[in-house]
């Protein structure tokens, strides 16, 4: 981080948006930080100098997205990372929402978390890191023990994507995951699209097709603090979910197969409920979970009405996620180990993010009662996943 940063952040913070670079077009090197301001407060844009990289041959970007009413998101091609979402609050000061860092390194050193990852091939757990597809047993690299998480080793979050800016609003990253690349049979080509709207929404919009069969389930890892990133537990914020049954899991967190109803369980937020009002109760699946880290079997459901909403207790700041995906995980940051520094020097601590993750169910490839996530050729996966920021009712 350059000093010159340091002593914008110092001076600015909390008002000043981090990570963002010069509007609307991919980010220039800039040796100096430069300040805009919207409607109703001054925004100190960094340099985006930390994303002007060459990793394995290919080069990594910075990106901002703009739309009409101020809002900015920052991206990177680097693991199509989704880096900073600055939303008015209650008082109509721009707030980043999603937990961000300055530069690659820093993406790198919390890599275990994935934060505001794009993952893939499979996101979430697969059993012992194997399965069966067509007759042929497929092993993949075991990254979190005794399993295989968020694609293995190097998954689509520590890659380099392609680049395709279609407009100041809209970004696509492409990427071909190779044959066997990770273990994962059949070339699988991958699109995603970032869009924010003029609603004031992130519209994530995924696309694969591959040669052979294989199995793909992508999503976004971004973790939210509706308060302002590094602004505090998010315990407060209050959650409403609507999903009558999920997935219980055993100790190393795969589903147990079964799907159980949420009533009369802290897992039921059917009503408004804290994310801390029950998460400490006396109950075997949070223990396994080390809180809530678990898949939501969503309640039938199309694009156009919320599955989620989540409100951040002290901004206003409400979140609403849509989704064609049949399951979410509601992960409520249990493992987020306080050793990772963000741009204003607040660290990642326990419990001070949360993410909703949209996908299929965790190790479907194993369960062949859950929706299947088999791709064949000729098939187009698609998927998509908008989250929507708000104030007030
Ligand atoms: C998983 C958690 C994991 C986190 C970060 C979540 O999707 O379910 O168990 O710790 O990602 O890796």
């Amino acid at each position: 981080m350059n000093t010159i940063f340091k002593t914008f952040s110092a001076i600015f913070l909390p008002v000043c948006i981090l990570s963002l670079a010069a509007c609307n077009h991919k980010a220039k090197n800039t040796s100096t930080a430069s300040t805009m301001t919207d409607n109703s407060t001054p925004v100190t844009l960094p340099p985006s100098s930390g994303f002007e990289k060459t990793i394995d041959g290919k080069k990594a970007h910075f990106y901002v997205l703009k739309n009409k009413n101020g809002v900015q998101t920052a991206l990177t091609n680097y693991g199509a990372h989704l880096i900073s979402l600055a939303v008015p609050d209650k008082t109509g000061k721009l707030t980043d929402v999603v937990i961000g860092f300055a530069d690659i390194d820093g993406y790198k050193k919390a890599m275990s978390a994935y934060y505001g990852a794009t993952i893939g091939r499979y996101g979430n757990r697969i059993a012992n890191g194997h399965f069966v597809l067509e007759g042929r047993r497929y092993d993949l690299f075991i990254n979190n023990k005794p399993n295989t998480l968020h694609g293995g080793q190097k998954g689509f979050n520590d890659v380099i994507w392609d680049t395709q800016q279609v407009n100041d609003q809209t970004v696509t990253f492409t990427y071909l995951s190779k044959d066997m690349e990770e273990g994962y049979p059949g070339n699988l080509s991958c699109k995603v699209t970032y869009e924010l709207t003029d609603d004031n929404a992130i519209k994530i919009s995924y696309e694969a097709t591959t040669d052979k069969t294989t199995v793909v389930n992508l999503t976004n890892h971004s973790y939210f603090n509706l308060n302002g990133a590094g602004n505090g537990s998010i315990l407060n914020h209050v959650v409403q979910l609507k999903a009558a049954g999920f997935t219980p899991v055993d100790i190393t967190l795969i589903p147990t197969g079964q799907i159980a109803p949420v009533a009369g369980t802290p897992f039921d937020f059917s009503k408004p409920a804290t994310i801390g009002s029950r998460i400490e109760a006396n109950d075997e699946q949070l223990k396994n979970g080390k809180g809530y880290d678990h898949n939501f079997v969503l309640d039938k459901h199309d694009i156009t009405s919320p599955v989620a909403t989540v409100t951040g207790d002290k901004s206003g700041i409400k979140l609403e996620i849509f989704t064609t995906e049949p399951g979410m995980q509601f992960y409520s940051g249990n493992f987020m180990p306080g050793s990772n520094t963000m741009p204003d020097g607040k660290t990642d601590d326990y419990r001070t993010g949360f993410a909703m993750e949209t996908q299929h169910f965790p190790d479907s490839p194993n369960k062949p009662q859950f929706p299947s996530t088999v791709l064949k050729p000729g098939d187009v996966y698609k998927t998509v996943t908008i989250y929507k920021l708000s104030v007030g009712k």
